[in-house]
């Protein structure tokens, strides 16, 4: 299989149409076969769920090539779930996890000639879907359903790669508690649109959100959630119902006390206490461990070492679980899932 001709190595974290698409659809009551397709469009009535109540979710896992030349994806079993638990929580119907993850690997194989080489430090991002597609006007879930689920190549989500970045407290809310915070709804992006152009504009690369109910604990960012490393070197997680429970973070988690020995403390983390720890990054499957070199919160600067290079511990954090998904070190048992 010939790879297509693109320039690997200089991919940003950009939308290209590549050759092959899976699609099922929902409709009197039941999942249909699905396919694969080459039709990049979607056809739908003006009055469709998604169009109106917002009724979509989706996933986002990435597929790349290991040095042994195998292309593999990271714990798609763990997307599949969650995609279960979003479309439960929108009254949608969980599209079943065998089949998602049968289909993450046909819509990979059927586009490998779009998946990175080995070295290039680019992935294919594998992006499940699924929206009400039939037509609803009162307030009420649809009827019929499509899950799709398309790939696409792609380089770092932060310009420069691993490079520090410099981030905002943020005075928009993300996520209420008992709302769909902890869920990857699309609507939680929507309302967070305004507040990422805005920062963007103002030089910093996300918004961190704290808790909307006292606003003195610290969530996430709109795309990732965040670590950090105290002063006795105890990876600190943020503990919170209303925060996406990223597979990246859990993983991290899991390599941090299993693998490095350290010592992980998941607990509540307080904006006030941000100046005491010594290291703090993001992490997210675009955004694999992003090291936060300042954060703003509110004209008072708080730092985290160089803005050049990944903070240490980080650092070991971010090779060790590179190393398991590139396969040069061993994982858990099912972590890193061949494809072809
Ligand atoms: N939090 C938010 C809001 C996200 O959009 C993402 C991205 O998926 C994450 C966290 C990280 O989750 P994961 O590691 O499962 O990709
Ligand atoms: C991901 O990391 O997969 C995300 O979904 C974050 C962002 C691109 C929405």
């Amino acid at each position: 299989m010939e790879k297509k001709n693109i320039d690997w190595g200089n991919l940003g974290f950009n939308y290209m149409v590549t050759d092959y698409r899976y699609v099922s659809n929902f409709k009197d009551g039941k999942w249909d076969n699905g396919q694969l397709t080459k039709d990049d469009k979607v056809v739908l009535s003006e009055d469709a769920g998604v169009l109106h109540y917002c009724q979509a979710c989706f996933e986002g896992l990435k597929a790349y090539t290991t040095e042994n030349g195998d292309i593999v994806c990271f714990r798609p079993d763990m997307n599949a779930k969650r995609m279960s638990d979003s479309a439960k929580r929108l009254v949608m119907p969980p599209f079943p996890e065998e089949r998602f993850i049968e289909a993450v690997k046909e819509v990979v194989k059927a586009n490998a000639a779009w998946v990175p080489p080995f070295g290039s430090g680019a992935s294919l991002y594998v992006r499940p879907v699924m929206f009400g597609s039939s037509p609803v006007i009162g307030v009420a879930p649809a009827e019929e359903y499509q899950f799709r689920i398309f790939v696409t190549p792609v380089g770092p989500y932060f310009k420069g790669g691993a490079k520090p970045i410099f981030v905002r407290i943020s005075d928009f809310d993300r996520a209420a508690p008992r709302g769909t915070g902890d869920i990857k709804a699309g609507l939680n992006y929507a309302m967070s649109l305004y507040n990422i152009v805005d920062a963007h504009e103002k030089g910093y690369a996300e918004n961190i959100y704290v808790d909307p109910a006292t606003r003195t604990k610290i969530e996430e960012t709109g795309g990732a959630n965040i670590i950090f490393i105290d002063k006795e070197g105890n990876l600190v997680v943020p503990k919170s119902g209303s925060i996406l429970p990223s597979i990246t973070r859990r993983s991290i988690v899991a390599v941090a006390k299993d693998i490095l020995g350290m010592n992980v403390i998941e607990r509540e983390v307080f904006v006030s206490e941000l100046g005491d720890f010594v290291e703090c990054g993001l992490c997210g499957t675009a955004a694999v461990i992003s090291p936060i070199g300042k954060i703003d919160n509110h004209g008072e600067i708080i730092e985290y070492g160089s803005m050049d290079k990944m903070s240490p511990t980080l650092q070991k954090i971010y090779d060790t679980l590179t190393g398991i998904q590139a396969g040069k070190i061993e994982g858990p048992e099912g972590w890193v899932v061949k494809i072809c």
